[in-house]
Order: structure tokens, then sequence, then C-alpha cells
């Protein structure tokens, strides 16, 4: 099978911990050019230390990080600090990893590995989309070079998880999701409509914890943190796997069912601000996005038992 080449752009983050986790143990099917981060679940510093820890539990320190924005473009910066801890990683100890942060910049980073590609390259998004953004707006012609989005963000008939019409990546940076979107680029997009399928049950952390390895107990951890804060309504049988859906899907897409949509986001103040309309009415000519519309909760579980148990 012919290696898929990926730049993971992300937030960590409970669950952006999981993703990189998955992708680090997957090297067969994804030769990962780079992981850039972003200001999101927490600040940009702890982001970045964050998107090093969970390199160093992976030992696949032969991939670069790289620190990108550490503020949305337009609007202000909020972060999901109750939902990920202090530190953006839950209870995980922290430490400062052995290997530093690339030199440079993130969106240069972006810009520099697409342009000079010779064969196109995956982003998987799962944090605000402001990295992506500002390399689409600094180097349009990268816009070609991507051969497709894989994007947690948005909701449709779930509801918003940070106000009632907003999903946090796409709320946290509207205008980035925006210009992400309205690009021309192949995107599949996890909203909170699919990820709410993909629950880490006790049954299931359990499992995970089964596994002898740190990267398994790391990500065990982090579920069971998450599940702690399952106690206010609708009080669902576990917590939404958000990011991980991700990589699952580029690792085994058959585990989801998509529709193509046409997919807008709100950026005028006011209480919609960073919903998504996804339509999936729209003409053939208007869609812009694949919405999952279905996840497999199990599937995506085994996977990641079977893979975390590789590293
Ligand atoms: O709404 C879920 C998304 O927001 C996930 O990417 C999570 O990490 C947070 O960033
Ligand atoms: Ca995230």
């Amino acid at each position: 099978m012919k290696r898929r080449r990926l730049i993971i752009d992300c937030d960590p983050g409970v669950d952006d911990a999981t993703a990189l986790l998955l992708a680090f143990a997957s090297p067969k099917e994804l030769d990962i050019l780079g992981v850039t981060v972003v200001a999101g679940n927490t600040g940009l510093a702890q982001t970045v230390r964050n998107a090093r820890i969970i390199r160093q539990i992976a030992k696949r320190e032969d991939v670069p990080v790289y620190a990108g924005c550490a503020r949305p473009m337009v609007r202000d910066i909020v972060d999901a600090g109750e939902f990920h801890g202090e530190s953006g990683l839950g209870p995980l100890p922290i430490f400062e990893p052995d290997a530093p942060a690339a030199e440079g910049h993130a969106v240069d980073f972006i810009v520099r590995t697409l342009m000079a590609a010779d064969e196109k390259v995956t982003l998987a998004v799962t944090g605000p989309a402001t990295n992506v953004a500002m390399a689409l707006v600094l180097e349009p012609r990268i816009a070609a070079k991507i051969a497709h989005i894989v994007v947690m963000g948005g909701a449709r008939s779930a509801g918003g998880n940070i106000t009632a019409s907003a999903e946090f990546n796409i709320f946290a940076d509207p205008h980035a999701a925006h210009v992400m979107l309205t690009a021309g680029c192949q995107v599949t997009m996890f909203g909170l409509d699919a990820t709410y399928q993909v629950l880490t049950t006790p049954a299931r952390v359990t499992a995970l914890e089964a596994v002898a390895t740190e990267a398994a107990r790391a990500s065990a951890l982090l579920m069971r943190f998450s599940n702690e804060l399952e106690v206010k309504p609708p009080r669902r049988a576990g917590s939404p796997l958000h990011d991980p859906c991700t990589i699952a899907w580029l690792l085994k897409s058959d585990l989801f069912v998509v529709s193509g949509a046409k997919v807008s986001v709100e950026t005028n103040a006011g209480l919609a601000f960073g919903h998504t309309a996804v339509e999936f009415r729209a003409d053939a000519d208007e869609v812009n996005a694949n919405w999952v519309i279905q996840a497999d909760g199990q599937g995506v579980f085994d996977l990641i038992v079977d893979r975390l148990g590789r590293l």
C-alpha cells in the first residue's frame, strides 16, 4: 500500500493526544511530514509542549513539531480548559520533552512543504484551522498541492458543545474555517454528529488499559479524565472521541459513512457565531465537503487498541 504523506495540525488537547498516538503508531500507512501546532484547547506554548510530550511517548522524534499561530485570525482567543485541564493534557504527568520544537513557524513549514512536494499532501486538522487558513492566504497555490483535508469540526443536528450552536474548533476561529472550506480542496469533515457516535465507554477504556504500552496507558488515562466530565446533561455513555476519528478515517475509511454537503460557517457575531450550516440539498457544484454521518465506534476503538499496542 502506498504511504499517505500527511501533516497533522492540532491543539493537544486530550483527544488530539490519542489522534497523534494513533498516527505515530501507523508508519506503514502514514508518512507524517510534520506536526504543526496551534493555540486552541490551551495556549500555544502548552499545545506545542504537549505535542512534543506525545511525540516522545510514541518514540517518534523523527517527526518535526512546529509552533504555529498563537491566536485566531480575527476573533478574540478562547480556550477549552474546562475539557482539557490546566496543562491541556488532563492528569497526564507533564515534563520537558528531550527533543525541541523545530525552528521556524508552522505556517511557513506548511507552505514550504506543500510547494516543494512532488506529490499531493493530506492535512489532518484537529484544532482551530488558523495555521491552515493562514498558509492558504499566504500562498493560495498550496490548495492545488493538498490531496485531502480531513478535519474535526462543526456540528449539524448534534448542536454545539461550546455554545448552543457552535462546536469548539470552528467557534475558536470561524474565519479560518471559512477560508479552509472555500479553498476548493477535497474535505472530509467530522462534526459532533459523527464523533458523538464514538464514545469512550468504560468497557472500551478498560480494554485499552489492558494494553501494555505507555501510549495505551496514557490514552486510557486521558479518556478516563474526559469521562469524569460527562456528569452534566446529556450524560452520554462515555465522552466523545473527537480528533482520533480523523486519523481512523485515514487508516480505515470504511468505518464511516459520508454525505456530500455545502458547509458554511457563521462568521458574524451573535448567537450563531461559529455555527456550521450543513446543506445536503446543495447542487453538485456547491458541495465543498463530505460530511460524516455515521461512525462505527467499536471499530474505531478496536483500531486504537491494536495500534497503540504497537508503540
Ligand atoms: O469540539 C471538539 C474539538 O475541540 C476537539 O478537537 C477538541 O480537541 C477541541 O479542540
Ligand atoms: Ca483538538
